[in-house]
């Protein structure tokens, strides 16, 4: 049974190991047929709609370049707070409403904490959350923990250090969760002013870097913080540099949502460690594999 199939997808909350790992595997079959250019398009018949109101270049676009593969079509607004109604003061509630009548899935980024379950609410349609300002990214958290079963198959007793903004980062507030229910065993590092809400946050990199398995590094989110003071103080101290990894092990993964500022030091790059780039080309597959299990 498909258990995806018109259902929004909100939050990672609730998810198990037996509900994603058959998404996993679509999204291995998937990533397999477009590495050997294979025609996978199942659908000509249905569309999606992508409305976001934040800026976006890989969500939007792997989304869009998923749907392209799959042969849905594709309807989009890059740039919602100017280029739809809401610029004339029109609610979420009526923007749910109108546009479930003009295609078969919405996928919407927003600036605030839980639009977009309410826009889903208003709506006749399934709804992706693609990033609701500082709450979830839920796609995000599947491509990142397809990105890790890639490298390491079982997840179980791996060490995972979440590192960065981890009090606005979306991304990590969906993925933390996953982890956890895949038997990471996960280190909070961040500055205490930009610590999880309700998860044991340590400060120092340098002492956990020597035993992860996977680091996953993230920006800090400078558009959240209400004082920009505060994050010219912070930002320094959410760096990983080069020689940061002499300490780390050589097999450790470094994973980022992307898009980075300074915190991930361009040096890394060409070290086998750095996985971020890869991380970022699955998230078409996974997304591919999001679509077709929510719309067939
Ligand atoms: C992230 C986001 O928008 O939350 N980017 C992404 O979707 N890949 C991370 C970020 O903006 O820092």
């Amino acid at each position: 049974m498909n258990t995806w199939r018109d259902q929004s997808v909100l939050s990672t909350q609730g998810w198990t190991p037996e509900l994603l790992q058959p998404l996993f595997d679509l999204a291995r079959t998937y990533k397999q047929a477009i590495a050997r250019k294979e025609d996978v398009r199942i659908s000509h018949q249905v569309s999606c709609l992508t409305l976001f109101y934040e800026p976006s270049t890989r969500t939007r676009l792997s989304f869009e370049s998923a749907a392209h593969r799959l042969g849905i079509r594709v309807l989009s607004v890059a740039n919602a707070g100017h280029d739809s109604s809401a610029f004339k003061g029109e609610t979420l509630e009526d923007t749910g409403r109108i546009l479930s009548a003009y295609t078969d899935l919405l996928i919407m980024r927003h600036p605030e904490v839980g639009s977009v379950k309410r826009l889903s609410e208003h709506s006749k349609i399934p709804v992706i959350n693609a990033g609701d300002g500082a709450g979830e990214h839920p796609t995000q958290a599947l491509l990142d923990l397809f990105s890790i079963q890639e490298v390491f198959g079982n997840l179980r007793g791996l060490h995972v250090g979440l590192c960065g903004d981890l009090k606005y980062g979306r991304t990590v507030h969906s993925l933390l969760r996953l982890l956890l229910q895949f038997g990471c065993r996960v280190t909070a590092i961040a500055p205490r002013e930009l610590a999880f809400p309700d998860f044991e946050t340590q400060q120092s990199l340098q002492e956990v870097i020597p035993s992860l398995d996977v680091l996953y590094m993230t920006r800090v989110q400078k558009e959240r913080f209400p004082d920009l003071s505060l994050y010219e103080a912070v930002k320094p101290n959410c760096s990983l540099l080069y020689s940061d990894l002499k300490r780390a092990k050589p097999t450790l993964k470094i994973l980022h949502p992307l898009p980075r500022v300074d915190e991930l030091d361009p040096a890394i790059d060409q070290d086998s460690r750095a996985y971020y780039f890869q991380q970022a080309a699955n998230g078409v597959p996974v997304r591919m594999a999001i679509l077709s299990k929510v719309l067939l």
